[in-house]
This record gives C-alpha cells, structure tokens and sequence, in this order.
C-alpha cells in the first residue's frame, strides 16, 4: 500500500464537530478495530471512529458483546489510533467496565485516554447510569452517550429490536437525552428508534450532538458498523444497513482465485519470487 499524505492535515476537536453542526453539515462516523482499516477510514475524511465493543462480534467472533474486556479495547484501540492518528477517536467501555461502581467507570475510562490516546469515551445507559457519566466527566473526559437499542442491555431490553416505538419508552428515551446533555455528555447515540424520536431528540438538542443509527435522517450525523457497511460480517446484516461496498465478496474471490492459482502452478510468477546467480548456486552445492 503506498503511503500518501492523510486527507485529513490537523485533528478535529470537539470545536471542529461542534462547528460542522452548527455549519448544517452532517457528521460520519463508523467503527473500526484494526490499523488497516483506520489508516483507511482516515485517508478517506471520516469524521469520528468508535472503536465499538462490537469488535467482540466483527474481530474475536463472539456471539455478542459481552465478553469483551478492557484489555481487548486497549489493544485494538491503540492499532486504530495508530492507523488514524488525525482521526476524532472514541473508545467504546465494555460491559461491566463501568457498570460496577463511580470509581470503576472512571478508572476504564482513564484507560482508553491514557493508554489508547483517544479523544472521547462511549457508555451505553440512560438516566440509570448518570453517576457514571457524571463522574467520567468530572474527571475530565469528553463523554459521548447511548439511547435506545444498547446491546450490552439487550437481554433485558428483549432482544435487538427497535426501542421507543411506545409513547412511554420514547418519553424515557427523551427524558434520559435531557438528563445526559444536562450531565455533560458532548454527544448522543441513537440506535434503532423511531425517526420521529430521533428528529425530537435532535431538535431539543441545545448543547449536544446526535447520531443515528438506524434512526433515520434527521439527526447531526450517522454512524455504522464498518463490517455491516462493508459486508464483511458473515452472520447476519440487520436491516437498517446501507452495503456501500461489498468487500467481504471481493476478499472471497481473491481467496478463491488464489487457491485455484496454486493448485494449478500458475503462482507463483518469476515477478512472484526471487532468484540466485549460477555461480553463488554452484557454490553453495559444492559446500553441501
Ligand atoms: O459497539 C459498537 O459498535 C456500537 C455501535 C452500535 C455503534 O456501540
């Protein structure tokens, strides 16, 4: 891969986010796990990266979420910062990496500002988990929330479906908005609820941006899963996402046609390999 210059020259503050907002220009986001990926995403002019604990689906292949440690985050936050350097980056906190007490949540969040170099953490929870988010933000780092469909809940949410479709649970999801903004929370995700919430929300936004997910136009910005929006996810696709480019296709072409140029000694090619000169060949056979 050759090396050219990243697309993006100074790296985004929170100023810079808050200025596109205010300019009407919409805000990219997408998850990434790996430097491949990120140096990617950066040379591509992506706004934000969330190093998402989805990895432990999209790189380790777990069923879901939950098993992902803090341990698992750092190593793959810091290959992506390496891989964006210029990039908003933010660290997505696993299950149980806040949930257990103010002081747990502050100490992880630490983590990822000292040990990964990012810009911002993620926590999923709404009005239940202000104390965390309090004391996150107490301490000093830019604190970015989740409404609405969160996996790491999603056993006691009934499973992945849309949340907020009720009067009810959307008044929860509008009062937990309010409650986070009022906390400090710079941003809220929205995943998968209803447009008109989503459009609410965003409209009753005064100091705080907001990103859908599956929630429709009408919010700052979007993000995705960078395996779902790539087809590089082999178990499902939910039906919400946009396929931009189907890589995991390309890949398995390659992959195919790399076994079948083997297997018929059509690779490698003398551009594939090298060689040694017949003198120095001589010679290493009369030293055998
Ligand atoms: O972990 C993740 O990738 C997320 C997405 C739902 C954005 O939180």
């Amino acid at each position: 891969m050759s090396e050219s210059k990243p697309a993006v020259s100074k790296k985004p503050t929170l100023a810079t986010l808050f200025k596109k907002v205010a300019d009407g220009q919409p805000i990219t986001w997408l998850t990434c796990y790996d430097y491949t990926a990120a140096y990617l995403q950066e040379q591509a002019g992506i706004d934000m990266i969330l190093v998402g604990d989805s990895l432990g689906m999209t790189m380790l292949g777990y069923e879901g979420t939950l098993p992902v440690t803090m341990d698992d985050m750092i190593r793959h936050t810091q290959a992506v910062r390496r891989g964006a350097p210029n990039t908003f980056l933010i660290g997505d906190m696993p299950y149980m990496s806040y949930q257990p007490s103010v002081e747990t949540a502050i100490r992880n969040a630490g983590r990822f500002m000292a040990e990964a170099n990012c810009d911002a953490i993620k926590l999923e929870g709404g009005i239940e988990m202000l104390s965390r988010i309090r004391g996150i933000i107490e301490a000093g780092i830019p604190t970015v929330g989740h409404l609405g469909l969160t996996p790491q809940s999603a056993s006691a949410l009934g499973g992945f479906r849309v949340q907020g479709k009720g009067a009810e649970q959307a008044k929860r999801i509008v009062d937990s908005a309010k409650a986070l903004e009022e906390a400090g929370v710079f941003m809220i995700l929205l995943e998968m609820v209803p447009d008109r919430l989503c459009k609410l929300v965003t409209e009753r936004a005064k100091n705080c941006i907001i990103m859908s997910l599956g929630s429709g136009p009408d919010a700052h910005g979007q993000v995705l899963i960078y395996h779902d929006m790539m087809g590089l996810y082999p178990r499902f696709k939910p039906r919400m996402v946009k396929v931009f480019a189907n890589a995991g296709e390309v890949i398995l072409t390659g992959l195919k046609k790399y076994i079948e140029e083997v297997t018929t000694h059509t690779f490698p090619r003398p551009e594939n390999y090298f060689t040694m000169t017949d003198e120095e060949y001589k010679k290493l056979l009369s030293m055998i």
